[in-house]
């Protein structure tokens, strides 16, 4: 159960996660923290990172949260899911940092969670820590969402979590790219499927150690 100090914080934070799917994904980052630390592709305004760093107080450990904070394509004017007031007003561009940072400090997990502030490849390419969860949640493009597999996943460890949001068998009923992300998991034999809650997918590393490539 997540802690009833910070639902209210997770309720109320701006971002994509409903409240079953972010106790889900509490729950397993609480099972898994203890072995290594967390890694979210995708930290927008907080709101996954609240049911993330709340396992993290509770258990121990660490969540690293990657995100450039220019929102995907579906962030930008004139798409789905643009929110016009998170535009900075000088640049022009999207910029979530800063309501990141309130809505981290507010829930008072800014011990538990680390910002990672750039493109998902970059630090991939440098990234070599043995994570305990990896949840992907970046660009949901076929390209970005397909990147963020293969830089990330091969630093699941053995026994690790693979958490895949926004997975929707059906084209009616949502984008593609993170299902042929959890397809291309299941097909390259190094996860297999644990479980599943609204759109969110749980795999685990069955084959393979850290740094070992997944397919
Ligand atoms: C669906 S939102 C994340 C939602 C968040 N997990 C939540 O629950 O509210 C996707 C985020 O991925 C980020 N993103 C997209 N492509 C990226 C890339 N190549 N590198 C870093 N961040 C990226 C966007 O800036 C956006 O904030």
């Amino acid at each position: 159960m997540m802690p009833d100090d910070l639902v209210p914080h997770a309720i109320a934070a701006k971002g994509f996660m409903p409240e079953d799917e972010g106790a889900f994904l509490h729950r397993v980052a609480r099972e898994r923290l203890p072995h290594g630390p967390v890694l979210e592709v995708g930290s927008y305004c907080g709101k996954s990172a609240i049911y993330l760093g709340a396992a993290a107080r509770e258990v121990g450990g660490t969540v690293f949260t990657v995100d450039h904070h220019r929102g995907s394509e579906e962030n930008q004017a004139g798409w789905e899911h643009h929110d016009a007031s998170l535009v900075d007003t000088e640049s022009g561009l999207m910029d979530t940092l800063a309501t990141f940072r309130r809505t981290i400090e507010r829930a008072g997990l800014e011990d538990q969670v680390v910002a990672v502030v750039g493109r998902s490849t970059t630090v991939s390419s440098h990234w070599r820590t043995p994570l305990s969860l990896l949840f992907i949640d970046g660009g949901h493009a076929e390209e970005p969402a397909q990147d963020d597999y293969a830089g990330f996943a091969p630093w699941v460890m053995p026994g690790g979590a693979l958490v895949i949001h926004d997975v929707f068998e059906r084209p009616e009923d949502g984008g593609q790219a993170p299902y042929h992300v959890w397809l291309r998991a299941v097909r390259g034999g190094a996860f297999e499927p644990v479980e599943t809650v609204g759109s969110m997918r749980v795999l685990a590393r069955v084959r393979g150690g850290a740094g070992d490539p997944v397919g």
